[in-house]
């Protein structure tokens, strides 16, 4: 048995004041312990990657007990007289890995790994407690749930709430089922004392009782604060808590009122039917299945392409041996940043005082204005530091170089901004519109005459909105980068956490006005990117090296990362559809609008790509895509997985959905692309894999066989309702335009037979190099044991496109391709005859190209295909979930590595079911961001997964190649159509109007589609408060 030997192993003595002045974590990561497998990603509990395992001895047991933990919420002072084991303590590819390390990742367990070894810690210290602990149990410790009451602060942390409700004065409940929840709440008051356990619901809604009573905030087996409550007519308030709990406004409840008699059973008078509302959701162990198709029986065993082999760093990762760029020790005489941010929307700088900041004894070497960029300060509308005015909260006004990030962060506190406010402020699109406020033109696709379809083609015409929030990349590594000034030739080293580090290079260069030739990117691995790392906290750290000449730190916390950056567009779309009887449509118009925030940025080209993609599978004669980026007063929103795709194509299927509605199911297969055609900016294709996709989804999860249980179970149950959704997906895959699908390899082959390759990809966790390498090992014949790939870097591959639009392994796997195969066996003559020993490889790009005046072009180099079938439950009381069985079929055609493929598809699902359910990014009415960590802003768990997710990958496909980071991300919008499936079922029991405004995301909470109470004239009903 592993002893905890994390502390002990180092035998590091803590003086006194490092002890009361240190969190857990920052020490674990400190200078004097270098201890990298434990991250610091969010710093509220909320995400599990700083778990480690405290060992008490407990005297009366005369037992040691083990608790996981989450380091960042633990002040070393709590420790006394306890062990801590960290990762490292575990295991480690040096030594000898752990059983858990070594599953985790020879079973595909990990992608970016800046939360795996949390998750080995969790289960090391379930089976330090429970050496054979059943599936449930493993679950509760992964999703911070243990039934044990061992978990301090788990993982994905939950309230466990308990309510006093007033004494009761009967034991009998009001005749008859409850009608709403007010009912419910009634009714267990006159019950005996009532219990309910925390769930996630947000506000819990009554029509006209006042009630009150005590919730106590602990954990499960650990008391914790309490707070008084009132359950008002339209929300659940506090009234008073202990004066430093930020929770209450975080504060979500599920009110699972024990609707029981004393003796603890059901009350009689109850039908079976209505029983549904006192059940509440069990936690269950996702189970699922992922097929793919074997290589050819032909190809050799040598050659792995193809084969569902490990990433390349799963063991490390599983160990944290994995180095990121805030793993990189402190560098001689190195000092950290911090960043000076508005505080105000819209407003002219009036003056920055730094005098105070500059005061703070001997500590803040300098301040970073935009005074000291000798050379270009951003674009003229997009500022790098902000010059007069501000345009959001958050944008970035100066920098502080301190010699700590304690010192630079007190630094930032004491600068003082005088702002004088200007008008307008605009933070929605329905404002921005009324103050024609944009950031680019319309951007327009039409085919056929869709005016004269309306008029005279169709039976029925249907008109809808769509809202769809934004959404917050969330990388488990928040941006980060370390800069060092050499000494001579203005040349600089810039480590960084981007994907695209040549951007960085030139705008560092641009920047600082230094050749591009003197800056050197390094990204050795990113802990995921979405396309929010591009790279511009880099550039400040540039500047601040120059100008103090020291190396220089920047390492963004969870809060100013939500805070600076943007993320997803969140989108405002109108549909007018007109149909047939029949269901096939004749006619469709949408108009789009997109939250673009306060500059440009990307927002264009995601306006064109929203407008390119949003027909997704189906044929439609007479249709009108429109799409207009808007000018807020929110930082700028970017580049996100799916690039306008998620919310556009929501647009669209909501349409295909109001349609079915009114038509009958078969509406999607109805208006389908059948055979080769030619999309509306006439690029051709054949959707042959679209069709095979889509059918082999309905037949593998059996759909239209669990449509008929799914209405047998909503006949049964009037509070719980199953909804059931499919959805077929056509993805674009690339960029518009040829020069950006250009990639480059270089290979060195050194004379002991090792091979070196490089290439322009970034490992964001998608496995690029694990794939690159498979292909070389394919083109040069040589193992992939011998081969071996440091970094990516602008020295070695120049000029280097973003890994971006799922493109990345396609592209630079091709570079890679042309490689000349390599005899291992004549190297050493190859060296003594002259010849050279390195290669460049290069692919050209693929052709793209759109012009927007003829509305026509050949934009992608290819698309894929795939289809999703989900199922939910919803408690129609309380607006939660659970997502019971997701099928997913992809057409993956020849995947370089089915076992990375399937696990992108799972990630980029899994991250669309978030977008479209769960993550909600909320502002103050001065445009301040709130959600900025994981307790305001939730972002799916292993919790959240489907009970049963199956992932095919479609058998022999012709297709000639897939690129699949992005497009799982919309196959998410299964899960949000289930629901609306179960919304509308309800809502038609209670003959309460089936349409209703789609707004994404769709969990429980105000004016959700999950209401279930009739429609209201204003915005807000009486359901959703
Ligand atoms: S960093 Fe500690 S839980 Fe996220």
């Amino acid at each position: 048995m592993n002893k905890p030997h994390g502390f002990q192993k180092r035998k590091k003595k803590v003086s006194d004041s490092e002890v009361f002045l240190a969190i857990l974590v920052n020490y674990i990561q400190s200078i004097n312990l270098r201890l990298t497998g434990t991250k610091y990603a969010c710093g509220r509990g909320g995400c599990g990657a700083c778990t480690v395992m405290v060992s008490k001895h407990d005297p009366v047991s005369r037992k040691i007990r083990h608790f996981s933990v989450t380091a960042c919420l633990v002040p070393i002072c709590s420790l006394y007289g306890a062990a801590v084991t960290t990762v490292e303590g575990v295991g480690s590819i040096k030594t000898r890995l752990h059983p858990v390390q070594e599953r985790i990742a020879k079973s595909h367990g990990t992608q970016c790994r800046f939360c795996t070894p949390g998750m080995v810690m969790s289960m090391y210290t379930l089976l330090r407690n429970l050496p054979q602990p059943s599936e449930e149990q493993l679950m509760g410790a992964l999703g911070g749930t243990s039934d044990m009451g061992k978990t301090l602060h788990p993982p994905e942390a939950r309230w466990e709430v308990c309510l006093r409700l007033p004494q009761p004065t009967s034991s009998q409940p009001s005749s008859g089922p409850p009608s709403v929840v007010s009912e419910v709440v009634q009714t267990s008051q006159s019950s005996s004392t009532s219990c309910a356990k925390g769930g996630r619901a947000r506000n819990v809604q009554i029509k006209s009782e006042i009630l009150g009573g005590d919730v106590d905030l602990g954990y499960p087996g650990q008391p914790g604060p309490a707070v008084s409550w009132t359950l008002c007519p339209s929300h659940f308030h506090i009234n008073h808590s202990p004066a430093q709990s930020s929770t209450n406004r975080h504060l979500c409840l599920i009110l699972d009122l024990n609707y029981v008699s004393q003796d603890g059973r059901h009350f009689p008078e109850i039908s079976d039917r209505f029983l549904s509302a006192l059940e509440d959701f069990p936690a269950t162990v996702p189970q699922g299945v992922q097929r793919y198709q074997s290589v050819d029986s032909h190809q050799a065993l040598q050659d792995p392409v193809g084969r569902p082999i490990m990433h390349l760093s799963g063991l490390k990762h599983a160990t944290g041996e994995a180095i990121f760029c805030d793993d990189i020790p402190t560098v001689d005489k190195e000092l950290f940043m911090a960043l000076v941010t508005s505080t105000r929307a819209h407003a002219k700088i009036i003056s920055v005082d730094l005098s105070k900041a500059l005061e703070l004894p001997g500590v803040v070497v300098d301040v970073i204005t935009a005074e000291d960029i000798p050379g270009t300060n951003g674009a003229e509308d997009d500022r790098l530091l902000a010059v007069d005015k501000v345009l959001c909260v958050g944008q970035i006004v100066c920098a502080v170089v301190a010699e700590t990030e304690a010192q630079a962060k007190r630094a930032v506190e004491e600068t003082k901004i005088a702002y004088e406010d200007l008008e307008p402020v605009i933070f929605t699109i329905e404002d921005a519109i009324k103050h024609s406020s944009f950031l680019c033109p319309e951007k327009k696709l039409e085919q056929g005459n869709v005016e004269k379809a309306f008029e005279e083609e169709v039976d029925q015409i249907v008109e809808g909105e769509v809202h769809v929030g934004g959404q917050e990349h969330f990388y488990m590594e928040t941006q980060r980068v370390l800069v060092i000034p050499k000494t001579e030739d203005k040349e600089l080293d810039i480590y960084v956490s981007t994907q695209d580090p040549a951007h960085v290079q030139k705008t560092v260069s641009s920047t600082l006005d230094i050749p591009i030739n003197r800056i050197t990117c390094h990204v050795k691995r990113v802990g995921g990117g979405f396309g929010g790392k591009v790279g511009r906290p880099a550039v400040l750290g540039a500047i601040a090296a120059v100008g103090t000449g020291y190396p220089i730190r920047l390492v963004l916390d969870r809060e100013d990362d939500m805070l600076i950056t943007g993320g997803r567009h969140p989108l405002f779309g109108k549909y007018k559809v007109g149909f047939m009887n029949s269901g096939r449509i004749r006619a469709l118009d949408i108009e789009c609008f997109i939250n673009g925030g306060c500059t440009l940025d990307d927002s264009e080209l995601v306006t064109e790509f929203l407008i390119l993609k949003m027909e997704n599978a189906y044929k439609i004669h007479n249709l009108r895509f429109r799409g207009r980026a808007c000018m807020t007063n929110l930082p700028s929103n970017t580049a996100f997985r799916g690039f306008g795709f998620p919310q556009g194509t929501l647009v669209t299927e909501s349409c295909i959905t109001a349609v079915a509605a009114k038509c009958g199911p078969s509406v999607r297969e109805k208006n389908m692309y059948k055979t080769v055609d030619k999309t509306i900016y006439k690029q051709a294709f054949n959707p042959e894999p679209l069709i095979r996709c889509w059918n082999e989804c309905l037949d593998k999860s059996s759909f239209h066989s669990r449509r008929m249980q799914v209405a047998e179970f909503n006949k049964k149950n009037y509070w719980r309702k199953r909804g059931l959704a499919v959805v077929p997906m056509k993805f674009s895959v690339g960029f518009a335009a040829t020069s950006f699908h250009q990639a480059a390899a270089l290979v060195h082959i050194y004379t002991d037979g090792s091979v070196l390759v490089t290439h322009g990809g970034n490992e964001l966790g998608q496995g690029i190099h694990t794939k690159m390498l498979q292909v070389a090992s394919r083109e040069l014949k040589v193992p992939t044991s011998h081969m071996h790939i440091c970094e990516t870097s602008t020295a070695t591959v120049p000029n280097t496109i973003a890994t971006a639009a799922s493109i990345g392994s396609d592209v630079n796997g091709r570079a890679v391709q042309v490689l000349p195969p390599v005899c291992l066996s004549w190297i050493e003559a190859a060296f003594e005859q002259r010849i050279s020993l390195s290669a460049t490889g290069y692919f050209r790009g693929y052709e793209a190209f759109m012009d927007w005046e003829k509305r026509e072009g050949d934009p992608f180099p290819y698309y894929v295909y795939g289809a999703a079938s989900s199922e939910v439950e919803v408690d129609c009381l309380t607006g939660a979930h659970k997502k019971i069985r997701t099928d997913i079929v992809m057409d993956a055609c020849c995947s370089l590595n089915p076992a990375i493929d399937i696990g992108q598809i799972e990630g980029s699902f899994t991250q669309g079911m978030g977008l479209y359910t769960t993550e909600e990014l909320k502002y103050s009415p001065e445009g301040v961001l709130y959600s900025r960590g994981p307790d305001d802003y939730k972002i799916p768990t292993i919790t959240d997964i489907p009970e049963e997710f199956n992932v095919s990958l479609l058998p022999s496909s012709q297709t000639p190649l897939t690129g699949l980071g992005e497009s799982g991300m919309f196959l998410g919008s299964s899960v949000f159509f289930a629901i609306a499936d179960a919304v509308a079922t309800a809502r038609r029991e209670r003959d309460i109007a089936e349409d209703f405004t789609v707004r994404s995301p769709e969990g429980p909470g105000p004016c959700s589609p999950t209401c279930t109470r009739p429609a209201q004239p204003a915005e807000r009903c009486a359901q959703c408060g």
